[in-house]
């Protein structure tokens, strides 16, 4: 994460080049107005394509979204079953438009879980927009921390069962390849609406120095602006990954 020979020691900067975001508070928002859970899911998906929006003008590199975690299957049939359509219409809805503005689109989490049609539409969404660079928006939907974990510990296994690696030469560099994500740089801020200040089994493995913004907003409500507050935040942090801080650092140079 930082660059050779710099400080170890980072004023996290202007701006944040992978942002992760726990989106919750659907729910809330629609039963506030007397609504049906499931309309505060499809207000939801305009916030999530105005913080996409908003990503691509900032010049930020990595958008990954929790849209539907492992646990939530647990949730009435009937919910679930509007969240999954949602996630099917949207993505016919939106995919053109992604693909036109750079937007390359991936999905981490267990596929085979999801319906066959929604599986095929991903794979096509992501074939589609593959070359593109603007902005790397990753959706995780029947994804869980644990199970990424999981998925990378059982790759490594299989290749030490098969000889292909040495079990002594698994460190966490070597066991971080295999996690979801790993070809982009972690997460810098993770923002959680909703109000609640918990993981709820999103990324684990790869947020272990991303710099933790929650805001009680309701995933319906945040905006540009709520946007906005939240990099201005992620800017002021000064960001240490176990060393001293900056300015101490600087006096230990003094002698
Ligand atoms: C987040 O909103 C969306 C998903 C988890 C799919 P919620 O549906 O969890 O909304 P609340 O937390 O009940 O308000
Ligand atoms: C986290 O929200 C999952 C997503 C936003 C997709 P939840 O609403 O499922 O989390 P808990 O149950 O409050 O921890
Ligand atoms: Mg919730």
């Amino acid at each position: 994460m930082n660059g050779e020979g710099e400080s170890a020691t980072a004023r996290a900067g202007a701006r944040p080049r992978h942002v992760a975001i726990v989106m919750d508070g659907n729910g809330r928002w629609a039963r506030r107005r007397g609504l049906p859970r499931t309309a505060g899911h499809r207000a939801g998906v305009q916030s999530v394509r105005r913080v996409v929006e908003a990503s691509v003008a900032r010049g930020i590199e990595a958008l990954t979204l929790f849209a539907f975690s492992s646990e939530n299957w647990r949730r009435p049939r009937q919910e679930v079953g509007v969240l999954m359509g949602l996630f099917l219409t949207t993505l016919q809805r939106e995919i053109g438009r992604l693909h036109a503005e750079g937007v390359r689109l991936r999905f981490i989490g267990a596929r085979e879980g999801l319906a066959e049609k929604l599986r095929r539409r991903i794979d096509e969404a992501e074939r589609l927009t593959a070359g593109n660079r603007r902005l790397h928006l990753t959706i995780a939907a029947n994804y869980g921390g644990r199970w990424d974990i999981a998925q990378a510990a059982r790759h490594l296994a299989g290749e030490a069962a098969a000889g292909r690696i040495d079990p002594e030469a698994i460190d966490a560099e070597r066991f971080g390849r295999y996690v979801c994500l790993a070809d982009l740089p972690e997460p810098d801020l993770l923002i959680r609406t909703g109000g609640e200040q918990r993981i709820s089994n999103f990324l684990l493995w790869q947020i272990a120095y991303t710099e933790l913004y929650f805001t009680d907003l309701l995933w319906p409500d945040f905006d540009e602006r709520a946007y906005d507050e939240a990099l201005a935040w992620y800017a002021g942090r000064e960001r240490r990954f176990g060393a001293l801080p900056h300015a101490e650092e600087e006096r230990v140079g003094d002698g």
